[in-house]
């Protein structure tokens, strides 16, 4: 009786040894222990014993051997629970060394960087930042500026219009403004002279994209409306700004030419250390009728405008030749900046 209490109990050690689950323990438990389980039930044999001692012997191992698979049971449900919790952690971690090693940084756009420079560069020189609508009237945006209705100078614009009618407009007289010049007459119409304001910002154009159009792009207009404005001021801002933008051994020269916001108008170049000229953009005395329309006595008050593209200068910054490599959003030409 002995032999098989002993055998019963060493086999339910074994067994218990190989639980690997919470679920395992709870099953060898109904098996094994309490008053129903299999070692218990060897308590129904002791009466088929002849002595007293044998009796008390066995009974005295059975006891033995249940409080022996009791105490293995308790030992492998901490043990399993222990190793449930620690799997759980496991699949649950997360290496955060991942993020510690270099991580990629962006940049801003060629254009945002040249904007950005642009509005330094001429804010050191007393300039204002203003701004204006890119969905703009037809008449501020040629009206006001001295292009009339039927204005030649109208269709070399490539209108983009939207379909819009502002109360009490006209059908068609609304667009997407063609270049920043619109803010010229809205910085008048909302302040006094003196004026002295860039306005960087985006221009649409009905144009087909090559290297070196695009539908959308982007230019600074700057106005100065004061008292005795002349043409030498205007060459001088101009002259000014080109060495602080590029450099002291860069320089500025004006060509005639026309606009018709403008009168007299010239083109402005900029002149490279090796010499070479590039064209920068578009220049002049404020019109009257233009000064008129902000609501400024041209009789009391002189200014200059200018204007040019954003983008072909960031272009030339980075020598870059093909305007649209700048929208393609390619990393390979965004990381080389
Ligand atoms: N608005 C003109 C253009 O887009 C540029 C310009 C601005 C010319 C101011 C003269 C004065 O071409």
């Amino acid at each position: 009786m002995i032999s098989d209490i002993t055998a019963a109990r060493d086999a339910a050690l074994a067994h218990i040894a190989q639980a690997s689950s919470p679920d395992d323990v709870a099953a060898m438990t109904t098996r094994y222990a309490g008053k129903k389980g299999e070692l218990a039930g060897l308590k129904k044999q002791l009466g088929s014993l002849e002595s007293i001692d044998e009796k008390k012997a066995a009974g005295a191992a059975i006891n033995e051997a249940i409080a022996t698979v009791d105490a293995a049971l308790d030992e492998r449900r901490t043990a399993v629970a222990a190793a449930a919790v620690a799997a759980q952690v496991e699949a649950e971690r997360l290496d955060l060394t991942e993020y510690i090693g270099k991580p990629a940084r962006g940049h801003a756009h060629l254009v945002t960087q040249a904007w950005e420079r642009l509005e330094d560069v001429f804010v050191g020189m007393g300039f204002r930042v203003a701004e204006g609508p890119e969905v703009e009237t037809d008449w501020h945006n040629f009206e006001a500026l001295n292009m009339g209705e039927g204005h030649p100078a109208r269709g070399e614009f490539d209108t983009l219009f939207v379909d819009h009618v502002a109360p009490g407009g006209q059908p068609g007289s609304t667009l997407l403004r063609t270049h920043t010049s619109p803010v010229q007459i809205r910085t008048m119409l909302d302040q006094a002279p003196p004026i002295y304001i860039i306005a960087p910002g985006r221009v649409f154009r009905r144009d087909t994209p090559d290297a070196t159009h695009m539908p959308v792009f982007h230019q600074i207009e700057g106005l100065v409306v004061d008292r005795d404005i002349s043409m030498a001021d205007l060459a001088g801002t101009i002259d000014a700004f080109t060495k602080a933008f590029f450099g002291k051994s860069w320089s500025s020269r004006l060509r005639p030419d026309y606009f018709p916001f403008t009168e007299p108008s010239a083109e402005f170049d900029i002149q490279r250390p090796d010499g070479s000229w590039i064209e920068l953009g578009g220049c002049g005395m404020v019109h009257p009728n233009v000064l008129r329309a902000g609501g400024i006595d041209p009789e009391e008050y002189s200014g200059f405008a200018f204007g040019f593209g954003i983008d072909r200068m960031a272009l030339m910054r980075h020598g870059v030749d093909d305007l649209r490599a700048m929208y393609a959003d390619d990393m390979r030409f965004v990381e080389q900046f």
